[in-house]
């Protein structure tokens, strides 16, 4: 995903160092993703040990999780996919490593395989929230790229276009990464959805032009007062979105929901390299040399902007620690 929209290559992945270099490096970004990279890192990280005993397994899997859990800290999917697959190795005290390996290579394909379904339900709930011919705002991307099918945020735009809605979709560029432009505006237009990009600074204008009826994003992690990290510039549409009386929502699948973190403040906020913001994409640098640069890559969006929480599970309405426990709760 640093090569897009120039350039489509896939990449084959073998090693842990390899996942967690992709990690690190965005070359797989978007918090589903993030989750299913790690799930198969781990199991590739183990795939060495397929002859030790068990208690030894379970200390170089141990090693392997915190190391790829130290890739990214935001989007909590990373952990959770991690914690997943470890559930499989502690389930299972004294079994041989051979066997493990095989129950971590299900489990991996088996949290790939879950979040198809998750974006795709959370598509048909958030579907009828639209009508033919409504204008969506969205920011970052949280588009098929960022997971194994239909996005979280745009899953209910491909179910729309389905339908032939005639949907208008606008994308915010995303500074400093250009997700919006590269990847968001790359995947919505080849799948033939009428998407016009424009500046982050633009999406107020476009709201009071009335051409914004609701806004669409993805999440990286929701505290369980509903306070929801997202790509750096959420909040500010979130601010804009509420000033001008627009729905905003969030979507995302329940395992973005952190109830460990008590509110927003908990969550932690990946500070990103200051080039990102004075060189790249520039043919030379766009700032003075040495200026003191400020990069997180995450704000959070406070639980009393937030329309909605739109999961595979439904739509989580306020007060959000009411309504997200239920959603967590077994089915
Ligand atoms: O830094 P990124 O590009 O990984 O940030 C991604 C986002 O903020 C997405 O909106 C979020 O992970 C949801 S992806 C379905």
């Amino acid at each position: 995903q640093t090569l897009l929209p120039g350039e489509v290559k896939y990449i084959r992945l073998r090693t842990q160092q390899e996942v967690w270099d992709a990690i690190y490096l965005l070359k797989v970004r978007g918090a589903p993703a993030i989750g299913i990279a790690a799930a198969y890192g781990i199991y590739l990280a183990m795939k060495p040990a397929a002859a030790v005993a068990y208690a030894r397994f379970a200390e170089r899997f141990e090693e392997a999780l915190n190391y790829l859990a130290s890739a990214r800290p935001t989007a909590v999917n990373l952990v959770w996919a991690l914690e997943r697959m470890k559930r499989v190795v502690t389930g299972n005290v004294g079994e041989s490593a051979s066997s493990l390996l095989t129950l971590l290579k299900e489990e991996s394909l088996r949290i790939h395989r879950e979040d198809e379904h998750a974006c795709r339900a959370i598509g048909q709930y958030a579907l009828p929230l639209l009508k033919p011919g409504m204008g969506i705002l969205t920011h970052c991307n949280a588009g098929r790229l960022a997971t194994s099918k239909y996005g979280t945020a745009t899953s209910a735009v491909y179910l729309a276009q389905e339908r032939g809605y005639g949907l208008k979709v606008y994308c915010d560029e995303t500074r400093p990464l250009l997700q919006g432009a590269r990847l968001t505006a790359f995947e919505l237009s080849r799948a033939g959805v009428d998407t016009t990009l424009i500046c982050d600074n633009m999406a107020s204008h476009l709201m009071s032009e009335g051409l914004i009826d609701v806004v669409f994003t993805g999440c990286d992690r929701i505290a369980a007062n509903g306070d929801a990290a997202n790509k750096i510039g959420t909040l500010s549409v979130a601010v804009n979105a509420a000033y001008h009386g627009i729905p905003f929502y969030i979507c995302a699948p329940i395992s973005s929901i952190d109830p460990a973190c008590k509110t927003g403040a908990d969550i932690p906020i990946e500070e990103r390299p200051a080039q990102e913001v004075t060189d790249m994409w520039f043919q030379k640098s766009m700032a003075p040399p040495g200026i003191r640069v400020r990069n997180p890559a995450f704000d959070v969006t406070g639980a009393n902007l937030i329309t909605g929480i739109i999961t595979e599970r439904g739509i989580a309405k306020p007060p959000y620690e009411r309504s997200l426990p239920e959603m967590l709760s077994p089915i």
